[in-house]
């Protein structure tokens, strides 16, 4: 294992100082424990005008070799991925680093045998299996730039994604069990691979064995397997080769096909990975998300596997068999660090807390939170019924486009406080700004931004580098913007209060409005709908839609199961509205721009909450919207 870690306050301070002071130097110092082919000739090149951020420039290196080869001097027989099937009778997996490092050859080989090579994309739907993570390690492998859509995502957004990058390869399985449900993936794919004209090759992992088509496309993994041997050297990449790309909503239709690079992605990963959570050889780390988002590729594969950490895989979801299945796996493998959501932990802390008691879970250290500000409650009911009031609770912000965790306590080192995400890690600027994009100091809430580049931020979105520039770099000028408003307290915490743009987090999920009215207003009934946020107990926000019809229908249920599925098909079951209301207009400036804020208010039910609606063009809605709730 490598060890890049701060244990105490004292180390984790001169490390700031040093960031701070001459940036290059710190990150070129972490850079050095990595395995480079060539060391980088110039450690940072950038403009945030422009934009453009490189980091390590010159530097040859593949991130496998770190994540895999690396270990096998040193540890080969350590568990690498430690695997707990949905089904809590299938056997548990222990895959060591030797093993891994074999099945990942293995797969690279299978990949370049079916046509696969440097700089293809590839696109992966896949459940969460071993599997997945040996397939997204195989590209990166071979050079081949992954692409991996969460499997809950439809047809249509499937397909979306993959045209989007142009892949060349399809990674899929025959189904996913989650829960007591299958998911059909193969049908799905097959479906979207309709309108993808540029994959050739479609390779099909047999997970359940149900019933599948057959394509003319499809080789089965089990078959193409068979002929590739494990002996597959790493593919020299440059350090700013694009390592993946993954997608996520934006405030327009169309999803941001964010770009990672090698180098930089693979030191920020492992440096914050180990020192957040204060890892040590041999501990259980175990994250919950699915490596269909980023918390999954930076946080369950290249950051533990990087600094040779041992990291559990998760296939199932946290209430089946029962609501205590989190609990279990924890005891069972005595898992020492536990990284999950606060969608999670309050959908948990609803059922009786002798779920949790019934388990012994001594072998907790740390406690992680990530993906939306976690309210006080969840906060306490963690802290007091998982961690028994003594594992440290890191409250990580970040986001797909910075790669790796920016906002955090240190477990154990710095100073946690409920509800903040604290301070910026070592070698991030944050601020705070007004309107105007002026620099506040001290206590104060505003607009948060990065001053200065970190080695994991997203290069540029797939295709488009005007538009990664539009969302990310206008708004305020030389700062990077990330949608997200924050207080700042006196002593520097940070505590983040929401998205300020059109994106709603449902259940940790970073939904755009934009694509979701896209969806209803493709219903043949829908003339203009609006999507807006409101705080759920469970979900922290879900989603409420305004339609309206274009001719009034007698029965509204039906319009509205309709629209729901239509979602449910066009982007997938996660973005389905919790409400849906019917109404026959929207509030609007006369300029005709919908005021989202006072829909956000009706949501909400903040009725004295709406402010001045007499500038309205057609105030008399925001009355009937009122009385139809
Ligand atoms: C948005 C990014 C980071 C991986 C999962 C989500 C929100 C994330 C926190 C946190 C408050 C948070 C922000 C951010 N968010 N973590 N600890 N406290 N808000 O990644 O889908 O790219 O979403 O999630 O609003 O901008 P994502």
């Amino acid at each position: 294992m490598i060890d890049l870690t701060y244990r105490n306050l004292e180390s984790y301070n001169q490390a700031k100082e040093k960031a701070k002071n001459n940036p290059e130097a710190f990150w070129s110092e972490i850079a050095a424990n990595f395995h480079w082919h060539k060391k980088w000739d110039t450690v940072l090149e950038y403009n945030f005008h422009k934009p453009e951020v490189k980091w390590f420039i010159g530097g040859q290196l593949n991130i496998t070799e770190n994540c895999l080869d690396r270990h096998l001097e040193t540890q080969p027989d350590q568990t690498a991925i430690l695997f707990e099937p949905n089904n809590p009778s299938e056997a548990a997996q222990h895959i060591s680093y030797k093993d891994l490092h074999s099945r990942v050859c293995r797969v690279a080989n299978m990949l370049k045998a079916n046509g696969a090579k440097k700089g293809d994309r590839i696109c992966i739907y896949m459940p969460m299996v071993p599997e997945l993570a040996i397939a997204v390690l195989a590209c990166a492998r071979i050079g081949a730039i992954h692409s991996v859509v969460f499997a809950g995502f439809s047809a249509a957004a499937l397909a979306a994604r993959i045209n989007d990058a142009s892949c060349s390869m399809l990674l899929t399985a025959d189904g996913g069990y989650r829960g007591d449900k299958v998911t059909p993936l193969k049908d799905i794919a097959d479906e979207a691979l309709k309108k993808c004209p540029t994959v050739n090759c479609s390779i099909v992992l047999k997970r359940t064995g149900q019933a599948i088509s057959w394509n003319t496309k499809d080789v089965w993994w089990h078959e193409a397997i068979e002929k590739a041997d494990d002996h597959c050297p790493a593919e020299i990449m440059d350090s700013e080769d694009p390592l993946f790309i993954l997608y996520t909503s934006g405030s327009t239709g169309k999803p941001k096909g964010m770009v990672h690079t090698c180098g930089g992605y693979m030191v920020y990963t492992a440096y914050s990975f180990q020192n957040v959570f204060q890892y040590n050889k041999g501990d259980i780390y175990w994250c919950t998300a699915d490596i269909g988002w980023i918390t999954g590729h930076s946080y369950i594969v290249y950051g533990p596997l990087a600094v040779g950490a041992t990291t559990l895989m998760f296939e199932g979801v946290p209430s089946y068999p029962d609501f205590d299945r989190f609990w279990e796996v924890c005891a069972k493998h005595k898992v020492n660090q536990f990284y999950t959501a606060p969608t999670a932990i309050r959908a948990l802390e609803k059922h009786p807390v002798a779920l949790v008691n019934k388990h012994d879970l001594s072998s907790l250290k740390v406690l992680g939170s990530v993906g939306e500000p976690i309210n006080a409650e969840a906060w306490h009911w963690y802290d007091d019924h998982v961690g028994k009031n003594k594992c440290p609770i890191v409250d990580t912000w970040w986001q797909t486009e910075t790669g790796g965790i920016l906002i955090t306590s240190l477990a154990g080192v710095t100073p946690q406080k409920p509800t903040y995400a604290t301070l910026p890690m070592p070698g991030v600027q944050a601020v705070l700004l007004d309107n105007d994009g002026n620099e506040l100091s001290g206590e104060q809430e505003g607009i948060l931004a990065i001053k200065h580049p970190w080695p994991s931020i997203a290069r540029t979105i797939w295709g488009d580098h005007e538009r990664y520039k539009n969302v990310y770099f206008s708004a305020y000028p030389g700062y990077y913007f990330p949608g997200d408003g924050a207080l700042r307290d006196t002593e520097g915490n940070y505590r983040i209060t929401g998205r300020v743009d059109d994106v709603v987090i449902v259940s940790g999920h970073n939904l755009g409005t934009a694509p979701i009215e896209n969806a209803l207003d493709e219903h043949e009934n829908i003339v203009e709908s609006a999507v807006v946020g409101f705080p759920h107990d469970i979900k922290g926000n879900a989603l409420h839609a305004f339609v309206i019809p274009r001719e009034p229908v007698a029965d509204n249920e039906t319009l509205i199961a309709e629209l729901r599925t239509l979602v449910a098909n066009t982007i997938g079951p996660i973005a389905k509205p919790d409400r849906i209301q019917v109404v026959s207009g929207l509030p609007k400036t006369r300029s005709g721009k919908i005021m989202r804020r006072i829909l956000r208010k009706l949501a909400a039910g903040e009725y004295d909450q709406l402010g001045d609606v007499s500038t309205l063009l057609n105030p008399e809605v925001v009355e009937e919207i009122k009385r139809n709730s």
